[in-house]
């Protein structure tokens, strides 16, 4: 088996951090989301893996895979010249998959017990294809299956305003090559994609095996700033304490904390689950459960917690609690003494700043 990693699309709910950055390689407990897909993928043992990429992302997503040989993966890429579906990926991808059955992994999901039992599952099955489910809250925002009595799939809708079952899928779907005609028959959908929901809806039409998982353990789709701190909670949440860095005698460091090599803690409280970058400094603060710190950032005089700060930045000498926030690469969020003693902001397009 081949896998299939999308990592393009715009990601416009995450603004501004994906005008500069891909939202695939935003930070979860202080690695890219996508590197817990290659790494489930290589878990399920499947090392030949296709990563689709945007023209405008490409770049930086080859810069951190590189050519997958650190996951021990064989990374191939392959550009997707617009947004313009799932289903459109899959074909464009259809020469690096040939005849290959293959997993497709959105590189935005995470799944809290990865993928190995699915792939052998769908191998063992000997089905078309198999298409993960789980109960949601609000299924009108993801694509929703309805199953008959049996459990057998009767209908895949995308978003559907009226939802007739809570089973959404999941961003990860095993295929064999009947896919390429199902993709290549659809027409693009109301929002001008070709959907993969309708391309699998057009297997089930055409009478070929689709097989249901409903998936047990966490699912994650990191689409939104609510969602990728619910992740990092999560994703923090399974971490034994492991201390390597330098810490003053005054500190304390409770409970479940990382503290990569270099990091230094002067004077504060590190209050875990929660991990700190190499090279951080951390003086006089307090960093509160559920945050994660990146590499070579500066915490002077502050108090962080259930947030996400990306590496280099500082924030120093701020009162008040920073919480639920969502911090990007070489931020800076000081207090000075300049006078008119005001707020001076400069934040990029669709920034968001909450004051109290
Ligand atoms: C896509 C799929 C949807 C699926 C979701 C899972 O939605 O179209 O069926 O439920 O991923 O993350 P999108 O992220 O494109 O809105």
């Amino acid at each position: 088996m081949k896998g299939l990693i999308l990592s393009g699309g715009k990601g416009t709910r995450m603004r501004p951090l994906t005008h500069t950055s891909a939202k695939q390689l935003i930070p979860v407990a202080n690695k890219p989301v996508l590197a817990y897909g290659i790494e489930a993928i290589v878990a399920a043992g499947i090392e030949d893996i296709g990563i689709i990429v945007s023209p405008e992302t490409g770049d930086e997503i080859r810069e951190c895979v590189k050519d997958g040989a650190r996951f021990r993966a064989n990374v191939t890429y392959i550009k997707q010249d617009a947004p313009r579906g799932l289903a459109h990926a899959v074909l464009t991808a259809e020469s690096f998959l040939r005849d290959s059955p293959f997993v497709m992994y959105l590189g935005d999901n995470l799944l809290q017990h990865g993928i190995t039992p699915l792939v052998e599952e769908y191998r063992s099955l000997n089905c078309n294809s198999e298409i993960l489910l789980t109960k949601v809250p609000n299924p009108s925002q993801f694509g929703v299956a309805e199953l008959s009595s049996e459990g057998r799939v009767v209908k895949l809708t995308e978003k559907p305003q009226h939802p007739k079952s809570d089973l959404a899928l999941v961003g990860v779907y095993m295929f064999d090559e009947n896919i390429f005609d199902a993709a290549k028959a659809i027409k693009p959908s109301k929002r001008g994609e070709l959907e993969i929901t309708d391309a699998i809806q057009w297997l089930l039409d055409h009478d070929f095996t689709v097989h249901p998982h409903i998936v047990k353990g966490w699912w994650k789709d990191t689409g939104k700033i609510e969602d990728m701190l619910e992740a990092n909670r999560t994703v923090l949440d399974t971490f034994e304490r492991d201390v390597r860095g330098k810490i003053e005698t005054s500190s304390a460091i409770e409970g479940k904390v990382v503290i990569e090599d270099g990091a230094e803690i002067v004077d504060s409280v590190v209050r875990g689950p929660a991990i700190i970058g190499s090279g951080a400094r951390v003086v006089h603060a307090y960093v509160g459960p559920y945050t994660s710190i990146g590499n070579g950032c500066s915490l002077e005089y502050c108090e962080i917690e259930n947030s996400i700060v990306l590496e280099n930045s500082t924030i120093a000498h701020v009162d008040g609690r920073i919480e639920a926030s969502l911090i990007g690469k070489n931020v800076k969020i000081c207090r000075t003494h300049r006078k008119p003693a005001a707020y001076r902001f400069m934040l990029g397009d669709n920034s968001e700043v909450g004051i109290t």
